[in-house]
């Protein structure tokens, strides 16, 4: 590498360097704001009630439906749980049109999800579909059907959401690019049940659930050795953690009925929003360019740290101010084009996050894949080896500090439950799901690396605290709140 490439390169990557002092500065402001969440309503992280009081020990049964909006994809599942820790999942899945996201009405984009579940009906449950024909012929909706044909179908619906009840809740704001002003403040349940009911179909939305607390659920279903999980997270598109927290501490007011006899409630941290007011979490030059530049300013800032849906864009924002630099040959072969302005490596967004993945995998003293990669995703044409060694760096810098910034909330949290005061040995579990934590190489190594950093779990104290991959969160965990939701309404709660 050329001289001034190598000292500028470590310049930027220096900038992200996020030190075992910042870790602990991060878990005493994190634990400050989660309770403050649990005293009141409006705070930067807001520790949503679910109304799910219990997590389940593997041997639940029935056949529920799901579906799931706001990761990559929108899923529609049915799920047979065996009562034996094991479950039949059967799932179709379409990416979300772009224009939805942004659509006028809500009702542009909760038909279309009606729609799908139609389509899934009649594809995979024929019976359930044949008893909507006759239905249709009869224009009766789920309230008016005998209660074994009608599905109860759990709504996973990864946003934040004021919960007044386990099938209601009103749309708090946005995230994920998404933004439909007229759904802010209204039920998404009934949303969804009304584009149902219009459709005929012979389901009821049973429950609302956010992916982390799918994920909770579906990674407690089942858990090795039956150990009730504490927390479910989301390194995806979005970031973001469900934990299980003694009702005792939750001394904000809770509207509605809940089930009162386990002592606990999952809640929905929201913690994307941790620190909006940037108290403690870092803030390069990128990461404000990117905050002034997204639809949603000044909310959400730790997610815009962390998850899929931003890295790429700090990634590129950082290559870009590299490239800029006067004395810097990084990409030689762009300069002599005039059109270079139109190539993705200049365009908001025009960098993928999953390219940082393949930077980090390729470990060649080459990069030749990585180089492919660049000519291939950011029409950079022969870049050289240096030219992909400091992509590799920055790259490397934006994917550890996000991971980092992770354990600052699993630590917060592992703190604030006391289970690893409560035992000595048993482990403390959780469950992990999104494209971030699936993909990116050695992530939840490099969490484990700040986890035992981090005063009040240190190497003995991250040694138990088990992350598991907990796939299908959406299906699993929502069809397990259907059936807890299902268990309710037969209580009369
Ligand atoms: C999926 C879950 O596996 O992961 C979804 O079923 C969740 O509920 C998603 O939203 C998160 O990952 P990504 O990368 O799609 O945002
Ligand atoms: C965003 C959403 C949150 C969701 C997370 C992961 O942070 O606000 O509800 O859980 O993304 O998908």
């Amino acid at each position: 590498m050329a001289n001034s490439l190598v000292e500028e390169t470590k310049r930027i990557v220096a900038q992200f360097d996020y030190t075992d002092d910042d870790v602990n500065k991060g878990v005493r402001e994190f634990l400050r704001q989660m309770n403050e969440g649990l005293r009141k309503d409006g705070t930067s992280i807001s520790q949503i009630p679910t109304y799910v009081t219990g997590v389940p020990n593997g041997t639940e049964k029935g056949l529920y439906m799901a579906v799931d909006l706001g990761g990559t994809n929108f899923r529609v599942c049915s799920v047979h749980l065996n009562g034996d820790t094991t479950f039949d999942l059967t799932y179709s899945k379409v990416a979300i049109p772009k224009e939805l996201m942004v659509a006028k009405t809500s009702k542009e984009l909760f038909g279309f999800l009606a729609k799908q579940i139609e389509l899934f009906l009649k594809t995979h449950h024929e019976e359930h579909f044949e008893a909507h024909v006759r239905r249709r012929k009869s224009s009766k909706t789920a309230e008016g059907y005998e209660d074994e044909n009608v599905f109860q179908l759990g709504f996973t619906f990864s946003f934040p959401v004021q919960q007044f009840g386990i099938n209601k809740g009103s749309l708090i704001r946005w995230t994920k690019g998404f933004d439909i002003p007229d759904t802010v403040g209204k039920d998404v349940c009934a949303l969804l049940q009304d584009e149902i009911d219009l459709l005929h179909l012979p389901v009821k939305v049973a429950a609302l659930v956010n992916d982390t607390v799918g994920t909770l659920m579906a990674r407690s279903y089942a858990s090795p050795g039956k150990t009730a999980t504490l927390i479910g997270a989301i390194f995806g598109t979005g970031t973001n953690g469900a934990y299980v927290e003694k009702i005792t501490n939750l001394q904000k007011s809770v509207d509605g009925e809940y089930d009162k006899s386990t002592g606990e409630m999952v809640i929905n941290t929201e913690w994307g929003s941790f620190d909006n007011q940037l108290n403690v979490l870092p803030n390069t030059p990128y990461d404000a360019k990117l905050d002034q530049d997204s639809v949603n300013p000044g909310i959400q800032i730790f997610e815009k740290r962390v998850s899929g849906m931003f890295l790429g864009e700090i990634v590129r924002l950082a290559v870009v101010s590299l490239y800029e630099k006067p004395n810097v040959s990084l990409f030689k072969s762009l300069s002599s084009n005039s059109n270079d302005e139109q190539l993705p490596l200049f365009q908001q967004w025009g960098l993928d996050s999953s390219l940082m993945s393949i930077a980090a995998a390729d470990t060649t003293p080459e990069l030749s894949t990585l180089r492919q990669e660049l000519d291939s995703q950011l029409q950079i044409r022969s870049a050289s080896v240096e030219d992909a060694r400091a992509f590799k760096d920055i790259a490397y810098a934006v994917g550890r500090r996000a991971a980092r910034l992770s354990a600052v909330a699993l630590g917060g949290i592992v703190i604030q439950s006391g289970r690893l005061k409560e035992t000595k040995d048993e482990p403390v579990d959780i469950g992990a799901d999104g494209s971030l934590v699936e993909h990116y190489p050695l992530f939840r190594d490099m969490i484990y690396e700040a986890l035992r950093s981090i005063e009040g779990i240190g190497a003995e104290g991250a040694e138990r605290i088990r992350i598991g991959i907990a796939r299908d969160g959406s299906g699993v965990g929502a069809a397990l709140i259907a059936l807890v939701a299902a268990g309710m309404e037969k209580k009369g709660i």
